[in-house]
């Protein structure tokens, strides 16, 4: 199958987004930009189009797929019962980079959700994504548009790269503004819980429902054989082909080790303000200080490092509070929880 990729411009987009809705129509799949990372699209009542989002990317079988909706009538006929605090948190976050797990109704298929009772719900806000579900009317399932285990794309070519010659089209629309995949939040348990870090945080979400918790699985390894409210986190995810070392210490502890161990073929990935004073050849993954910077290029430097040739790669481990929660759920994935602290 050749793999055709349509550029988004302000002329192009009612277009490609009619294309788009054409082949999603018609069982077809189809990666398409939204504002955390791409995702690759089937539309929800076509079960063998779901069945084969599985087969292209690689997915185990136990882990369910979000359903993308671009208005909030969609969401009553997905399902049973919009509890008050599923009200409030829709009132302030959506359109956004936030899912919303519910009980599901009846027409959601079992291959959605890989059996479980549940649904993951999501209102993306960029409007190329919101067009596409319009046009095609019907929600859209869509995880992220990489290959299983490899990081997800925030960019068309690394679409391309995963998926060439296996979907029909890929949508660009730029480069993805968050770059982490959304918040993922359960209102079915008792308190409402994160069960994904992402760029809206625990604390945002608190101001708005303050009995809000963090599942204690987000920065842990989740056995195979574990039951988990979210099946996701327990797959080695995010990982380039290389070794990967996430060194959690301050900036000075950080230099002195990678600049003891690093040997010929070792990179780092770092701060800005570090990038000089480490003697391995380095990539930057935004300022210490900033969280977003660190999102918006974490999967960018992944991907990068893989290409790069490196055989070990020495992360700086971001912060474990606020926005770079999500930062550090990724890179201790990346890492296959490989993760070497250095206290003062
Ligand atoms: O930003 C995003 O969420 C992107 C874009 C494309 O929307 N999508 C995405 O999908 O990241 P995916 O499949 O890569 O991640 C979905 C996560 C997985 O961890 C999955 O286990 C969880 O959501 N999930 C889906 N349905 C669930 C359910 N019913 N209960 C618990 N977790 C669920
Ligand atoms: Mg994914």
């Amino acid at each position: 199958m050749i793999t055709k990729v349509l550029t988004v411009t302000d002329t192009t987009i009612n277009d490609v987004a009619q294309e788009a809705a054409n082949l999603l129509k018609a069982g077809q799949l189809v990666a398409i930009p939204t504002e955390t990372v791409y995702g690759l699209a089937a539309q929800i009542y076509d079960d063998n189009a779901v069945k084969n989002i599985f087969k292209v990317k690689g997915r185990p079988q136990d882990n369910p797929i979000i359903v993308h909706i671009s208005s909030l009538s969609m969401l009553q006929e997905l399902v049973c019962d919009i509890p008050n605090v599923a009200c409030d948190i829709i009132d302030k976050f959506w359109p956004g980079p936030l899912t919303i797990i519910f009980k599901k109704n009846k027409c959601i298929s079992d291959i959605i959700t890989c059996g479980m009772d549940t649904v993951a719900i999501r209102f993306p806000v960029h409007p190329v994504a919101q067009k596409i579900i319009s046009y095609t009317g019907i929600p859209l399932a869509a995880p992220s548009a990489n290959l299983s285990g490899k990081p997800s794309p925030t960019s068309a070519s690394h679409c391309l790269h995963d998926l060439n010659g296996k979907i029909p089209l890929i949508v660009d629309g730029g480069t993805c503004d968050v770059g982490v995949e959304s918040t993922v939040i359960s209102v079915v348990s008792e308190k409402p819980t994160i069960l994904r870090p992402g760029i809206i945080s625990l604390e945002e979400i608190k101001e708005i429902v303050p009995e809000a918790v963090v599942s204690d699985s987000v920065l842990r390894a989740v056995r195979s054989d574990e039951k988990v409210e979210s099946p996701g986190m327990k797959y080695k995810h995010y990982s380039p082909n290389c070794d990967v070392v996430l060194v959690d210490s301050d900036q000075e502890h950080f230099v002195e080790y990678v600049n003891k161990k690093a040997i010929d073929g070792d990179y780092a990935i770092c701060f800005q303000e570090e990038y000089t004073l480490l003697d391995t050849p380095s990539l930057v993954y935004g300022s210490v200080i900033d969280a977003e910077e660190q999102a918006h290029n974490v999967f960018e430097v992944l991907r990068k490092i893989e290409l790069m040739g490196a055989k070990r790669v020495y992360i700086h481990a971001p912060k474990q509070t606020g926005k770079a929660l999500a930062v550090m759920n990724r890179l201790i994935r990346a890492a296959g929880f490989n993760v070497v602290t250095i206290d003062d």
